[in-house]
């Protein structure tokens, strides 16, 4: 289907004109419906924590796994509103399962090339000059099975290990500062107090720009698959670099070529060598509505609405189409938008009731725009490495059949 004819009509949004004069129908007839009544009723209740109402069942996904401590779910991207990710649905990935620390106990140790080792207890750090900072988080083999060519059927399990929050905390410059780098220090390495003491190398340049040791995560304390009660967050980064349970952090004048860095977490190319140190996530987006598994009911207006994100700066642009790519319109991109942070895109559009594929690209503010499939894989090959493949951001395709059903391509 042509994307222009998609556009040339936008207005009126027509919903049901039945359903309208229902509505009138009811205010005229004096209020009996079933909503007005419910409203006499008390209900619960004030409450101390909140809860979500139970007509709301959005959840992680993950599969049954033998090694419940080495294990993933997945955000349903697909019911997100908005672009930042609830604490409790954020994706998670854990190697050794989630210790259980106490804030009054847990500390951080800075230590290695420094001027002063020091010790920084969850209180002092509390106390510390401290910001908030919109920032995704995603996992390095998101979206491996697209690269593989076995796309998932919806937009959680083929883009789910991707979650953004409002993360607080103190910029890990003004720790270091505090303990005094000395000039030969060229990596911080970063290790958590998980059962696999999983640690990270991040060249210190990163560690003093825009990294923060974080407490906090919408407006609350971590979660503790989170990484209560303290973590790393690495803005733009591949999430495995973001370090939960954060406990030590050694500067070094060589990575640590750690398990997560020299095995996991590298890149094969097709001539069989892999490349380490592959950090920033590229530019990249998802139509999250419609997306597969969902059904349009009807023909007529439809909000496409999506996310892109970029770990290199910011989303500049989103293009849309509806025409299996060969032409592309701009979508309009939702304040705010900001760098290294979730862009919500949206995008009016009719659909006429045709077999319709629906795909999106972003570009960022480096002059980097998402790729095919098919460029990616003429460059990085198909040779997997031993957890997949990694750093995956090619245009994804929905794939919208006349019976309204939505489903991958
Ligand atoms: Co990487």
């Amino acid at each position: 289907m042509d994307a222009r004819d998609s556009m040339s009509n936008p207005a009126p949004i027509l919903l049901s004109r039945r359903r309208l004069l229902a509505a009138g129908a009811v205010t005229l007839a004096g209020g009996t419906s079933a909503a007005q009544d419910a409203a006499r009723e008390l209900g619960p209740p004030r409450s101390p924590y909140g809860q979500r109402s139970p007509h709301e069942t959005s959840a992680r996904w993950f599969a049954p796994s033998p090694m419940p401590g080495s294990a993933a779910s997945r955000t349903p991207l697909q019911d997100a509103v908005g672009i930042i990710t609830p604490s409790a649905l954020h994706f998670e990935r854990h190697h050794a399962g989630v210790p259980a620390l106490s804030p009054s106990t847990h500390e951080l140790l800075v230590h290695g090339l420094v001027e002063r080792p020091l010790v920084f207890t969850v209180a002092d750090l509390r106390r510390m000059p401290s910001v908030s900072r919109i920032h995704f988080i995603e996992c390095a083999g998101n979206s491996s099975r697209e690269h593989e060519g076995r796309p998932a059927e919806d937009a959680q399990r083929s883009h789910g290990l991707l979650s953004c929050s409002e993360w607080t905390g103190v910029p890990l410059g003004a720790l270091l500062r505090e303990a005094g780098v000395r000039r030969e220090a060229a990596w911080v390495v970063a290790e958590g107090a998980d059962a696999c003491r999983l640690a990270r190398s991040l060249p210190i340049d990163k560690a003093l720009d825009d990294v923060i040791v974080a407490y906090g995560q919408n407006g609350e304390a971590l979660r503790p698959e989170q990484g209560y009660p303290l973590r790393l967050v690495v803005p733009g980064w591949e999430g495995n670099i973001h370090i939960k349970w954060l406990h030590r952090l050694q500067l070094s004048d060589q990575p640590a070529m750690s398990k997560d860095e020299a095995a996991s977490y590298t890149d094969f190319m097709p001539d069989g060598r892999a490349q380490w140190f592959t950090f920033a996530m590229d530019v990249k987006s998802v139509i999250t509505r419609p997306s597969g598994g969902q059904r349009l009911a009807a023909t007529g207006f439809h909000e496409i609405s999506g996310l892109a994100w970029s770990g290199r700066g910011r989303v500049t642009r989103v293009e849309v189409s509806a025409d299996r790519g060969s032409t592309w319109q701009d979508a309009t991109l939702s304040e705010p938008s900001l760098p290294k942070a979730f862009t919500r895109f949206t995008f009016p559009w009719a659909w006429s009731g045709r077999d319709t594929w629906l795909q999106s690209r972003a570009s960022d503010d480096t002059g980097d725009r998402q790729p095919t499939r098919e460029a990616l894989v003429a460059v990085r090959g198909l040779l997997a490495g031993p957890d997949g493949f990694n750093h995956y951001n090619g245009i994804k395709a929905w794939r919208v059949r006349p019976d309204g059903t939505v489903s991958h391509v």
